[in-house]
């Protein structure tokens, strides 16, 4: 029940405002405020985080909670969300998944559609809840989402498609207790990052996590979904690590993938499904092996130990069984959107080719590039309002990239999502939308540590 009344607050917030930029600095959207439906408040503040009992560490958070705080709306109402800066460094939230047509200055992309938000100030958001479903709301500023400066945000549907008794969120985290920092995969054989074994140059990379999280919980203390049997159990899963893709299972149980990103598909029943930064996917479970069973994830490809959360039947005497899990895998090609796929069928008016890669650009070291530039000395991408806009992306790399455009959905197979992974060596996709937005959005690579050393772009249009 973290739904906010409707309370208005009137009188005047002290907003950041762009008056005081240069001439030649960059001019930002003007933000449209309107009647808000919800209101809620985030105070972006230093606190102590605890993901098992002992294991208290000082973090970033909002109102002292990791993960942040529910914000939950009906699909079509206003949002505000008034946040308050008491960090002791500039910051901002990006609402990751709303499509904030016509509310580009919403965007929460600092130096892009907004000044970023000094300490000690405050910036009013306001979006309409669009479009339904599973999102999320991080920091886009630098690292800083690497720190725990994230929550779910969820949007209900006027019609969910779907019928289930519960629901529960689960947000799958790295544990990094440690100043998020880049570090350089040295390919020297040893004591590298992430990309431990791919040999060749120095590329910036994630440092290595301690663990997994879900809901902010170690293993050894897991987070519990209280479930009865007969339940069907609806699992928001939100991938918010900054890093680490997962795969995701449970003992014993079916997932049946009803939403990706938001937009509903038919349904598909697998035993597990990866998920990437940023990426969301609803499953229905159905709660038919009365017990306490372990809901698995494992980073893929990587060398950090598994999270895990528990359901928990409540005839259960809570210990818990381990049992089987199945090989069915969900794939991109298993998903079809219930809505339709008619605005993005057909021959383009556009279509842009990217190759993804790491680049040896020298100077500072080596980055990670779309086509050859390395964001920000990087050209924005022009389009024009109304076209349908076909990205294909090849990567070049050999790790996965799990690309996102801000404020629209795309076409991606039969699925609409708004966050994709583009396999590593030699992956293909091909994403398709329709430029209905016009703005300033970024597109990049949701994997932190790529974004921040060059994987973005800005796609542009008035
Ligand atoms: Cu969650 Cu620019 O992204
Ligand atoms: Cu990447």
């Amino acid at each position: 029940g973290a739904i906010a009344g409707g309370t208005l607050i009137a009188g005047c917030f002290d907003t950041t405002t762009n008056d005081d930029a240069s001439p030649d600095e960059r001019e930002f959207p003007e933000p449209q405020y309107g009647d808000p439906d919800r209101e809620y408040h985030l105070r972006a503040t230093e606190s102590e985080v605890m993901v098992a009992t002992d294991e208290p560490y000082n973090g970033w958070t909002y109102n002292g909670e990791y993960p942040g705080p529910e914000i939950r709306a009906v699909e079509g109402e206003r949002v505000r969300v008034t946040v308050e800066n008491v960090l002791p460094e500039e910051t901002t939230i990006h609402w990751h998944g709303m499509l904030l047509n016509g509310d580009n200055a919403m965007d929460g992309v600092p130096g892009v559609t907004q000044a970023a938000i000094e300490p000690g100030e405050e910036f009013v958001y306001e979006f309409d809840a669009e479009p339904a479903g599973t999102h999320w709301y991080h920091s886009h500023v630098g690292l800083k989402l690497d720190r725990e400066l994230l929550g779910p945000l969820i949007i209900e549907e006027r019609d969910p498609h779907i019928e289930y008794d519960t629901e529960a969120t689960l947000i799958l985290d790295e544990y990094l207790p440690t100043e998020p920092r880049v570090e350089t995969s040295s390919g020297n054989g040893g004591g590298m990052g992430r990309m431990g074994g791919m040999g060749g140059g120095g590329f910036p990379d994630a440092p290595p996590a301690e663990g997994t999280l879900i809901n902010g919980r170690l293993p050894e203390e897991p987070a519990t979904i209280d479930v009865e049997e007969g339940d069907q159990i609806r699992l928001r899963l939100i991938n918010a690590a900054a890093a680490a893709t997962y795969e995701i299972g449970i003992d014993d149980h079916e997932l049946t993938v009803t939403h990706t990103d938001g937009p509903a598909v038919e349904p598909v029943p697998v035993d597990t499904l990866e998920i990437g930064p940023g990426e969301r996917y609803d499953v229905v479970v159905e709660a038919r092996s009365p017990g306490t069973w372990p809901i698995r994830i494992w980073p893929v490809d990587e060398s950090t130990s598994a999270g895990r959360a528990l359901l928990d039947y409540e005839q259960s005497d809570g210990n818990v069984t381990e049992g089987a899990i199945g090989s069915r895998q969900l794939q991109l090609t298993d998903l079809n959107a219930i809505d339709s796929l008619d605005a993005y069928s057909g021959e383009p008016d556009r279509t842009i080719d990217f190759t993804l890669s790491g680049g040896m650009m020298g100077g500072d070291g080596d980055e990670w590039i779309i086509d050859g530039q390395a964001y920000p000395d990087a050209d924005p991408i022009g389009i024009e309002e109304g076209e349908h806009v076909r990205f294909r992306m090849v990567n070049r790399s050999p790790i996965r990239h799990p690309m996102h455009l801000h404020g629209h959905h795309f076409a991606v197979g039969d699925a609409l999502k708004d966050t994709v992974i583009v396999p590593g060596h030699m992956g293909e996709i091909t994403i398709d939308f329709v430029a209905e937005n016009p703005g300033a959005w970024f597109f990049h690579c949701h994997h932190l540590y790529h974004m921040e050393t060059g994987m973005t772009r800005e796609v542009l249009y008035e």
